[in-house]
């Protein structure tokens, strides 16, 4: 089992669990400021903010220089309301298509628009000359850690084809927009050796940009790297990873004739380890072979498990301190379905694992869920989004109260 951040303590989990209740999310300061601290040499760490978007997270960011990526009118108005300055860099939105009112949004605040379709420069250019923009390319090949987060090659939907790139910066010439750099962003969860593709792709395309006439000031690497969900799971050497990056900006440099900036764009690799889900156990049954641990949070908390297969390790922290004896168990929450597991593999819905054996009223602590798990919850079944806590150092406090039942219904009143 993983080791708990030093600042999260057994005895100050079950602490928040009782002042703030369960489910709950549970964050640690010093474990997002130490992953930026490894990411350092990049020229800008942008935080793709989907993985955890709340804004106090997002100012935590920004007061470590972070800047920030935002993929939908409201991931705008968070970074804005974050302290994040409109019209800099500080924030770029990208996406594949824009709704009427994201467009309007973009051209209010001159949020500089990484486009994945032709379709959106043409839109852009009519209502914004000389709006900044990035071009999103897919390269033709992806990664990711499932099908379902390859976002390269032919079966995505993301970003503008290689091959279209001509006619993506004829359009930019022809609307009056204005090149600030070229991304690519493969997928999440990628390994290593996809990853590292990258870098030779990007430097074709800016030779490509090049000899069409087009200059640029800054290239991005995307996101997409992971982090060691599993004990022994590799972790990235990050400093190898900016070597790489740092090889191409050269050789992309020696094609430009000037400095280019380099930026890269994690969500997950920021933020995951930093997060908790607390969740209460409420009832234990056998069926058959399978003994169930029933928990208060569900996939309408934490999708990821039935989404794609997703292992997080889990704890056990006993209600009476005691120890308890192993047993393999399987983790459901209280949804209206048999998907509901967490403990759960690609392709099998109930993988049971070995457990501390849990008993009602311990808490089952969910590991390594700062990323893609409060930013993916809904309210299925009729359950309120839990609460999130930030713990910095000594301190903590509620950064997102619980929501209750009367505010959901208020939408239909
Ligand atoms: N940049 C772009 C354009 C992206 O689409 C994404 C993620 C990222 C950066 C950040 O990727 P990361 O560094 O976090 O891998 N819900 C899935 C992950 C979906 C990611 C979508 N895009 C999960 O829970 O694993």
């Amino acid at each position: 089992m993983k080791n708990l951040p030093a600042s999260l303590t057994p005895a100050r989990l079950q602490s928040l669990a009782r002042q703030h209740g369960t489910p709950l999310w549970v964050y640690d300061a010093n474990t997002i400021r130490s992953r930026i601290a490894q990411l350092k040499s990049f020229d800008t760490i942008r935080f793709a903010q989907k993985a955890c978007s709340n804004t106090h997270i997002l100012r935590l960011m920004r007061e470590q220089g972070v800047k920030v990526d935002s993929v939908s009118r409201g991931e705008v108005l968070r970074a804005i309301t974050a302290g994040f300055v409109p019209g800099s860099e500080d924030i770029v939105f990208t996406a594949d298509l824009m709704d009427h009112e994201t467009l309007a949004t973009v051209v209010q605040h001159r949020v500089p628009v990484n486009a994945g379709s032709i379709d959106m420069l043409h839109q852009l250019g009519a209502a914004s000359p000389g709006h900044p923009v990035w071009l999103r390319i897919n390269p033709g090949f992806g990664h990711g850690h499932s099908n379902k987060t390859n976002t390269g090659g032919e079966h995505s939907k993301h970003g503008i084809w290689h091959t279209e790139l001509g006619n993506a910066l004829a359009v930019i010439r022809q609307r009056g927009l204005k090149l600030v750099g070229l991304h690519m962003h493969i997928g999440s969860g990628v390994d290593y050796s996809h990853l590292s593709q990258v870098c030779g792709a990007m430097v074709e395309l800016v030779r490509e940009a090049k000899a069409a006439g087009h200059d640029l000031h800054a290239i991005s690497a995307g996101g997409g790297l992971s982090i060691p969900y599993r004990e022994g799971d590799a972790t990235i050497d990050t400093a190898h990873y900016f070597g790489l990056w740092d090889a191409a900006r050269k050789e992309a440099e020696a094609i430009v004739g000037h400095a280019l900036a380099l930026e890269i764009e994690p969500g997950r690799f920021l933020v995951a380890e930093s997060g908790l889900l607390l969740s209460e156990v409420r009832a234990t049954k056998d069926a058959g072979a399978n003994h169930f641990v029933l928990v208060d949070a569900g996939f309408s908390e934490l999708m990821r498990p039935a989404m794609y297969g997703s292992f997080h390790d889990m704890s056990v922290i006993a209600a009476d301190g005691g120890a308890r004896p192993a047993r393999a168990s399987v983790v459901a929450g209280p949804l209206c379905e048999s998907g509901d597991v967490f403990t759960q593999e690609d392709g099998g819905v109930v993988a049971p694992r070995e457990l501390p054996q849990a008993q009602v009223g311990d808490l089952l602590v969910i590991h390594d869920t700062g990323a893609y798990g409060a930013s993916m919850s809904s309210n299925y079944n009729s359950r309120p989004l839990a609460a999130e806590v930030l713990v910095d150092g000594t301190a903590d406090r509620l950064i997102r109260r619980r929501q209750t039942v009367e505010e959901l219904l208020a939408l239909e009143a």
